[in-house]
């Protein structure tokens, strides 16, 4: 038997305030998305933003759906969007913040192992790293300098 021991490391930042303003930029195109949230079943409104190497900024939001598992998250919502538009356009950064009806959602808010897989794939695909920033609604700011680095082990195409 063999322990294999999987590091990884994030930056923590203690307000968007301390990241460049082009994040500061991204991060309030991702509110601005959250805002467009359609999540009448969890109350729990998630944006997202993606920069493009075009320069320009997609957004998605978490979209619901009364049969449950038809929903989908903003990531997932931006990121396909953004396939589907930009095909050739890499995608450098992504930027998340949630915020829920029930708290002050002051935490950073890390995407979901879907959300991972599926920002996993394009960052396979274009062979370059994808910045990830996630936040609450205010407060601390975690960076990610890959999506790698958030999903250790992940499945790819090589498996196929
Ligand atoms: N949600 C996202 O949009 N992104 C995530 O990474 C986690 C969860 C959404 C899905 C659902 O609409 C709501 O948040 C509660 O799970």
């Amino acid at each position: 038997m063999k322990a294999v021991k999987i590091e990884t490391t994030l930056e923590i930042y203690n307000t968007i305030k301390d990241l460049p303003q082009e994040i500061q930029n991204l991060m309030e195109a991702a509110v601005k998305a959250r805002e467009n949230a359609y999540a009448p079943y969890s109350n729990f409104k998630v944006g997202a933003a993606i920069l493009l190497q075009n320069q320009k900024v997609v957004t998605g939001s978490n979209q619901e759906n009364a049969s449950y598992p038809s929903g989908l998250c903003a990531e997932r919502t931006a990121i396909y969007y953004a396939g589907a538009q930009y095909p050739k356009a890499k995608m450098l950064k992504i930027a998340v913040t949630a915020s829920s009806q029930n708290q002050i959602t002051d935490t950073p808010i890390p995407p979901c192992g879907a959300c991972r897989q599926a920002i996993a794939e394009y960052e396979i695909k274009q062979n370059h790293p994808i910045e990830i920033y996630f936040m609450g609604v205010k407060g601390k700011v975690v960076k990610s300098n890959s999506l790698a680095n958030l999903l250790p082990l992940a499945f790819d195409h090589s498996f196929l």
